[in-house]
């Protein structure tokens, strides 16, 4: 066991509930360290997840996630930018968007960024799915009531309990690699 205690820098508690959740199956802790978003401007998710965490002075055992919704039709938009896109045109803008679009692919990507005292390590997590044509279901939060993840029945990550969208995300299986890794 690496570690049985870490922390997550975020200021999207969602993203503390769920990735709490997962770590508790391998015997770890999880605690909130509160951390405003200081992003820099990347198309490169994994880099935007190792910046922040490279401006965190404390010495603690940390991660960091940087998460994005990527549609395929539109070439990955708006994937790191998710979250100004999400404040400026919300879910109903995304639909819009894709108005009168059939290829409606489109995948989560969740990049971690864990470091330590032996160094920064990195880990990710995708979900296929696609997008719904209304927006469904008031669970999760962003994106989730317009996303449907190809390995679940039809339902949007935003009609499922946290459970059910715990067994399928791109969040959950980045977080379980973590999990596995510091348990080796
Ligand atoms: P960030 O990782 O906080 O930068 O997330 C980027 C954007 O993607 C935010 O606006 C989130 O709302 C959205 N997002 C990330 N993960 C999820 C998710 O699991 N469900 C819905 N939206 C998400």
């Amino acid at each position: 066991m690496k570690k049985n205690e870490i922390y997550l820098g975020t200021s999207n508690q969602n993203k503390v509930k769920e990735a709490a959740a997962v770590l508790s199956l391998y015997g770890i802790k999880l605690i909130h360290y509160p951390l405003e978003r200081v992003e820099i401007q990347s198309d490169n998710l994994k880099e935007i997840a190792t910046f922040s965490l490279k401006n965190i002075q404390e010495n603690i055992p940390i991660v960091i996630e940087d998460a994005g919704l990527f549609i395929n039709k539109l070439k990955g938009f708006p994937g790191p930018y998710s979250s100004y896109v999400l404040e400026k045109l919300g879910n109903p803008g995304i639909l819009k968007l894709m108005e009168y679009e059939k290829e409606r692919s489109a995948q989560y990507i969740s990049e971690l960024a864990y470091r330590d005292e032996t160094g920064i390590y990195n880990f990710q997590g995708v979900v296929e799915g696609s997008l719904s044509t209304n927006i469904r279901g008031n669970n999760g939060f962003g994106y989730d009531p317009i996303f449907i993840p190809n390995e679940g029945d039809g339902r949007t990550f935003g009609e499922m309990s946290d459970i059910e969208k715990n067994n399928l995300s791109h969040r959950s299986r980045a977080f379980k690699t973590l999990g596995k890794w510091l348990t080796q």
